[in-house]
């Protein structure tokens, strides 16, 4: 039987979501991480994708200072860094050094991405919409790195834990 039910058990039950690590440039010139399930592919043609962070997080102080950014969808090797990535904000620390999280730099592209990922989109944020307690970012897509070999982590049981998905066949 169909109950009403909360947006939180809404989460809770669309799960695997999607997981990617966010890197944006503090204004120090180091780089910030953070764990994220809330983006999607907005357009093709030019690429476009679309990120929506909390209002209270330090990553929407650092696009908004520095619209470029990396997001990377990590693989198994990273399965507790990366989680740990989501449960503490960089305004005060470096996540990167403490999670020893590996980061890579393409020449072309100001922010580092996370080594080892399944896919690295470059992106620029062009524009920011509020919506309520968080903000939707609609960001231009520069350049993707793509690696089959790397399985991808999905937030299980809402985004209580990190996992591959078990239907997931290696190429
Ligand atoms: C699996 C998982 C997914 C998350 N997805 C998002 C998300 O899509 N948007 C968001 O604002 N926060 C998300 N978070 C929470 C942020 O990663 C967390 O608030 C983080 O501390 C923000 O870091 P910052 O202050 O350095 O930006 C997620 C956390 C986890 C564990």
């Amino acid at each position: 039987m169909q109950k009403i039910i909360t947006i939180a058990e809404a989460q809770k039950l669309s799960s695997p979501n999607p997981f990617a690590l966010l890197t944006t440039r503090k204004p120090d010139g180091t780089t910030n991480i953070m764990a994220l399930s809330w983006w999607t592919y907005l357009s093709n043609h030019p690429a476009a994708i679309g990120i929506c962070l909390s209002n209270k997080g330090y990553s929407g102080t650092c696009i908004k200072a520095n619209p470029f950014f990396s997001l990377s969808l990590p693989g198994i090797k990273l399965q507790n860094s990366a989680f740990q990535c989501g449960t503490c904000s960089g305004r005060q620390r470096d996540k990167v050094k403490e999670l020893s999280i590996p980061l890579s730099q393409h020449p072309d592209f100001p922010v580092p991405y996370v080594t080892g990922s399944r896919i690295a989109f470059s992106c620029e944020m062009c524009s920011a919409y509020l919506v309520h307690d968080h903000t939707f970012y609609l960001c231009d897509v520069k350049q993707i790195l793509g690696d089959d070999t790397i399985l991808a982590l999905f937030a299980q049981h809402g985004y209580a834990k990190l996992d591959i998905v078990s239907t997931e066949i290696p190429s």
